[in-house]
Formats: structure tokens, sequence, C-alpha cells
């Protein structure tokens, strides 16, 4: 039987989505949106690109989620995303309603599912979902570090002129400016970025991934970026879905690895059949500990404001 995958929220993100995971030919697709039509005409739009494109596919729409019944992964993408000016966290509260109630409705229908979050700010979204679904932690998982690190290993490919397919990066912490890259643990071809960047041009490049989705933000003014956030996603779909148990940077929830404690932020993980099958815990060194602290610090100050809010 085919796998099935829905994706909550058929905006840009979404949608792009739900056409990489067509065109891989990974799963059914359903779209759920509150915009009545937007769902079902995109949906169908991307069915009738099967054809040409050669996938046999379903791509469905819906406003409601009966049609969603029984999906192995529920992405949820549902949101407004970021405007010029705002940051991640600017999106804390009205995301915050729109999650819960997507998540809700997702474990209603699919209690079995695999949840993948999108939505931003990303790590507070995933303990957000966490908390609303009931779910096993490792059946809740973010989006946020294999992202992150297309990013850096675009300007450091770019930077050295070599294939990006060689070029190997690691990112701890949460979706935002406070993200830890771990150049020490990044490489070319199993070259040490050390021994080919001088610190400078490193720390350059780490600032220029770091403030990455806001360039983005800048160009487009209107929304945020799509394209490489939904090829991030597809990418852990299909080491779920296909048990590949690739080793990615995802947002996971913590129980005292990195001496974290009932806070989602991004480590590297196995991505299998099970959803997370492993957190790997790396020796970090001080400075990157601290880096990590302080990441996760922000993180607990967004969770901190959600509990307030719904007086826990
Ligand atoms: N249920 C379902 N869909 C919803 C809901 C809801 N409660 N609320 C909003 N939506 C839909 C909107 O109608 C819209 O189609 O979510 C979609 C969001 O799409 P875009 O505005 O295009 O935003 P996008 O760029 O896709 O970003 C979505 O992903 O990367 C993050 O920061 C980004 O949080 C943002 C999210």
């Amino acid at each position: 039987m085919r796998k099935k995958v829905t994706v909550v929220g058929a905006g840009n993100v979404g949608a792009n989505c739900a056409l990489r995971i067509a065109g891989k030919q990974l799963a059914d697709v359903v779209l759920v949106d509150v915009v009545e039509g937007v769902p079902q005409g995109k949906g169908l739009d991307l069915l009738e690109s099967g054809p040409v494109e050669g996938y046999d596919v379903n791509i469905t729409g819906a406003n409601d989620y009966e049609a969603t019944a029984n999906s192995d992964i529920v992405v949820i993408t549902a949101g407004f995303p970021r405007k010029p000016g705002m940051s991640r966290d600017d999106l804390l509260l009205a995301n915050y309603e729109v999650v819960k109630m997507a998540t809700e409705q997702a474990v209603r229908y699919s209690p079995e599912t695999i949840l993948i979050l999108v939505t931003n700010p990303l790590d507070a979204m995933c303990w957000t979902a966490y908390q609303v679904s009931k779910l096993p932690k490792h059946r809740v998982v973010g989006m946020a570090g294999v992202l992150d690190t297309a990013r850096f290993r675009t300007f450091i490919a770019q930077e050295l002129n070599v294939s990006m397919s060689n070029v190997t990066a690691m990112v701890l912490g949460g979706h935002g400016d406070t993200m830890v890259p771990l150049v020490r643990l990044s490489n070319v071809a199993g070259i040490p970025l050390t021994e080919l960047l001088d610190q400078a041009t490193i720390d350059r490049l780490v600032q220029r991934a770091r403030e990455g989705g806001a360039e983005i933000v800048k160009y487009l003014k209107t929304g945020s970026a799509y394209y490489a956030p939904s090829a991030a996603t597809v990418e852990m779909v299909e080491s779920i879905l296909l048990d590949k148990k690739k080793v990615l940077p995802c947002s996971a929830y913590l129980e005292g690895e990195y001496g974290i404690h009932g806070l989602f932020v991004g480590v590297p993980v196995k991505l299998g059949a099970a959803g997370i099958e492993k957190i790997y815990e790396v020796q970090l060194k001080p400075d990157e500990h601290a880096a990590l602290e302080k990441s996760s610090a922000s993180v607990k100050e967004l969770i901190d404001i959600i509990k307030q809010k719904i007086g826990s």
C-alpha cells in the first residue's frame, strides 16, 4: 500500500512540500488549509502535473481533517510567515493557536502518525505539538537544522568553488539567531573546514547562515523562504518513509541530553521508520556548550510565554 502524508498549510512551504513528495513518488499527499478552495485547487493542479512529470501518487486538498485519516506523516506548515523586520519569535502566539488546532485535528484522525513541524518559531511549535498531541517524543520532530546546514553548506561550497554535495556541516541549538554551527565538525570531502578557510571567512559564512532566513525575507518582503525549507522537510519525510536512517540535525525533545531538560532543541538524530530512532550526543568544547546553553535559554523563554498564556 502507498504511504500517506498530510501537509497542513497549503501555502508556499506546504505546496512545495507536496510538489517534492509527489516528484519523488514518496506517498499520496493530502493538503489541508483553512482557506476554502486553495488546498483543493493546488492539490488538483499538482495532480495534473503527474502525466508530464511521470508520477502516479494521488494528491488531494481539503479544509477538514477527515481525508487525512491514517497518515504515516503529518507535516505542519500552517501559520503566518515572517515579514521584514520580524523575528521568528514575533510569530509565537499567533502560530501557537494555529499549531495547537492543527495538531489536535491531525492526531485525532492519525493517532499513529509522525509529526514534522515546520511552522515558526520552530522549537516552540514542536513543544506545542508535543504537549497537545501526547504522542511519544520520538514521533514529534522539527525541521530546522537541515535547512540551517543547507544554507551554511551552500555558502561554503560557493566560497571554495566546490560541489555542494562534498560539504558536510553540523548545527545545534534553536532555529533562530542563537543557532550553534559546529564549525569544528564541518568538512569538505573529509577535509576540516578550518584547514580550508581562515577564521574571518568562516565567521562571515557562519553569520550569513545564521541570518539566512532574514536575507530571503528581506528580498521577498511579503513572506519567508520556501524552496529550501520544503527541500529540507522532504529530506526528513524521505528518511522516515524509506527508513533510510539518515543522521540529520533536527529539533528533538531532550530529557537530559546536552544537559537540557523538557525542551525541543536542534541536535543530530537518526531518522527512520520509527521517527527519531536515536539522539546523538556530541562531545562539546566549553565555548560550544555555552553557546548551546544560550540558545536553549532563548527557546525556554518562548515556552515560558506560552505557559503563561495557557496558565500552566
Ligand atoms: N489550519 C490550516 N492552515 C492554516 C491555518 C490553520 N489553522 N492558519 C493558516 N493556515 C494556512 C494559510 O491559509 C496559508 O495557506 O497556512 C498557510 C501558510 O502559508 P504561507 O502564508 O505561504 O506561509 P509559508 O511561507 O508557507 O510559511 C509557513 O513555515 O517556514 C515557516 O515561518 C514559516 O511559520 C511559517 C510557516
